[in-house]
């Protein structure tokens, strides 16, 4: 596994409902968070400020935007956020979109991850929606395709990121979200792992969102989670 600090591993989502409920997380969470994702949610409250100021106050921030549009709007839209400063960008993982993305970003720092298949989906959500596989193969598809393009890394459930990282190797970096630290909610998440066992499973980076936003002390249970993820990685 590659040589990411753990608490760089730790991502905290800002799943707020305007830029000063983030700012307020934000400096709560102090120094125990360096890695940051925004969202469409707090971006179209004003959040692409925060984007610019996170970043200039030396933290990362992973862009949650999920782009999906024809290849010169997604080339274009992607080097404005690689001008934002931001470490991940979102696209849906469909093969045109993907490499207007990179084309976008082109030599900044900026990397693309690909969305496979939204986890809010089933096989028959596919069926309804014209697509002749299941989740599982589409899934495998579009991480093959994404590999074969170049992107830089996928978002996964933690159920997938062990296959995943058997088909894809080691050359993307892979992204969950639905973690739970033992004895948190689980609130809508309905397939969830632990930190420790995301990490054991393949995943690169953790996404974490309310079991930190919303506990007593945010600060304490995410310097749990980094301490979990070292054990881990040992
Ligand atoms: O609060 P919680 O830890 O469930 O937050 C998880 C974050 O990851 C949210 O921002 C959510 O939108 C995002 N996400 C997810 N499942 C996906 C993709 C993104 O939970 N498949």
């Amino acid at each position: 596994m590659s040589k990411i600090d753990p608490r760089d591993r730790m991502i905290v989502a800002l799943d707020l409902p305007s830029v000063t409920d983030a700012q307020a997380m934000i400096g709560k969470l102090g120094g125990s968070v360096t890695f940051y994702k925004i969202g469409m949610e707090l971006v179209y409250a004003g959040g692409l400020d925060l984007v610019r100021q996170l970043s200039s106050n030396g933290k990362k921030v992973f862009l949650d935007l999920k782009l999906h549009d024809i290849p010169n709007t997604v080339e274009k839209a992607t080097q404005r956020v690689a001008d934002l400063g931001a470490t991940f960008l979102t696209v849906h993982a469909f093969p045109q979109t993907m490499k207007a993305a990179l084309k976008g970003k082109g030599s900044s720092s900026l990397q693309i991850l690909g969305v496979t298949v939204m986890t809010s989906y089933d096989d028959s959500d596919l069926i309804e929606a014209g697509y002749a596989m299941g989740v599982r193969d589409l899934v495998a598809h579009r991480a093959q395709q994404a590999k074969i393009i170049g992107i830089d890394g996928l978002i996964l459930s933690p159920e997938e990121v062990g296959s995943m990282r058997a088909l894809v190797g080691s050359s993307l970096t892979l992204i969950t979200p639905g973690i739970r630290p033992k004895g948190s909610e689980k609130g809508d998440q309905k397939r969830v792992m632990t930190p420790g066992e995301a990490i054991s499973a393949g995943a690169d980076y953790l996404v974490i969102g309310r079991p930190i936003t919303s506990a007593g002390d945010p600060e304490a249970v995410a310097n749990a989670v980094v301490d979990e993820i070292s054990s881990v990685l040992g």
